[in-house]
């Protein structure tokens, strides 16, 4: 929406063969993986994962892409049911994932390759492998639990405040939280809380912002979290929720261009998919949702010619069935153990 976002565009440096290099943060990564010191232990319950297997109906020698490795739990029920000749392509935008998916490498070998980019570049990722056709395609939007709770990284308004503000998912990126809240006009941060936050007092909270950074820059999650807290009604705010989390939210999606990447990202999929390949989709709220809905059923349409066009000029015919009128969400037994998980919705697309 604004701003000095830098694109990553790391493109198919997994397996862990390209040299080391110096990152911005200063710290070594290897073949595109950086370490962290500070991070806990990765720890991210798959969602749905059941339902994402069956969906993906995994055929042992088959070419599959997880564009959102995270933890590695959805890669790892991939890659079990994979024999030999089968290949998982694992794709995270954030060296902690791929630092953490490091152990599918180690059990299951040249079977799956880890590769440190954003999914929207699913393209050149897959040209750059030499990979022509593809079997399927999983994405599980968003953040990952192991992003929140590393506080250091900034993401959670819940941590004790003193976290500095950065929410950048890819540490090569160059906007940060704190560019977006201290050097973004008035008018453009309000738009964003109010569009990618659905914050209905996104003009009050881009009021207080805007006075507090007059005294001096907004520096941490806490003093955010604060200023926010001010300008939302408690009364307004569902009890078990926090006021600052919509603004979070919106925050965190402008710093990383959350919703920039998923249309290419599905294109590249449908694109590359073998006939009877499916694409997999797990969204965690509205916005992210109805780019899925959009695309899978333009996809699924064919024909892009305006409805009062009497004949079809654009001649595109239909790449891809719906599978399912509705999206599919989280049983009961899996919204017990993961609260998570409530929000989740599936879609699945099968290629024609
Ligand atoms: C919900 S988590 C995935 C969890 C994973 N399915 C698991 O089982 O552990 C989402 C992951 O997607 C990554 N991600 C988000 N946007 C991305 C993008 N544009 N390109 C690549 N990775 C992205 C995040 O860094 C995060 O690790």
């Amino acid at each position: 929406m604004g701003g000095k976002r830098k694109s990553e565009n790391l493109t198919a440096v997994d397996d862990f063969t390209a040299h080391p290099r110096q990152t911005d943060s200063g710290s070594t990564a290897t073949g595109g993986a950086r370490i962290s010191e500070q991070a806990p232990v990765f720890v991210h319950l798959p969602v749905m994962l059941s339902e994402c297997i069956d969906a993906l109906r995994i055929s042992p020698d088959g070419i599959y892409v997880d564009g959102t490795a995270g933890g590695g739990g959805h890669s790892e029920a991939i890659a079990k049911r994979l024999t030999g000749k089968g290949r998982l392509v694992s794709v995270d935008r954030d060296g902690d994932a791929i630092e953490a998916c490091r152990r599918l490498t180690d059990a299951y070998g040249d079977r799956v390759t880890l590769v440190r980019d954003n999914y929207r570049n699913l393209a050149s990722i897959l040209s750059g492998l030499g990979i022509e056709k593809i079997n399927g395609a999983l994405f599980d939007l968003g953040v990952s639990s192991h992003q929140i709770d590393s506080k250091e990284r900034g993401f959670s308004y819940s941590h004790d405040g003193d976290a500095p503000l950065d929410m950048r998912m890819s540490r090569d990126d160059v906007l940060t939280a704190y560019d977006v809240v201290n050097g973004y006009d008035k008018e453009t941060l309000r738009r964003i809380i109010s569009e990618y936050g659905e914050e209905r007092f996104a003009g009050r909270i881009a009021d207080r912002i805007a006075e507090a950074r007059e005294r001096s820059p907004i520096r941490t999650t806490g003093e955010l979290s604060a200023i926010v807290t001010s300008a939302v009604p408690a009364a307004t705010v569902p009890s078990g929720s926090h006021p600052a989390k919509r603004t979070f939210q919106a925050i965190r999606i402008e710093v990383n261009g959350e919703l920039d990447g998923i249309e290419p990202a599905l294109r590249a999929a449908a694109d590359a998919m073998a006939p009877g390949g499916r694409i997999a989709v797990i969204t965690f709220h509205s916005l992210e949702d109805r780019i899925v809905k959009r695309v899978f059923s333009e996809l699924a349409r064919g024909c892009i010619c305006p409805p009062d066009f009497p004949v079809c000029v654009c001649g595109r015919t239909p790449s891809v069935r719906l599978i399912g009128k509705k999206p599919a969400t989280a049983g009961e037994d899996e919204l017990s153990a993961n609260p998570r998980a409530r929000s989740a919705k599936l879609r699945v697309a099968e290629k024609l």
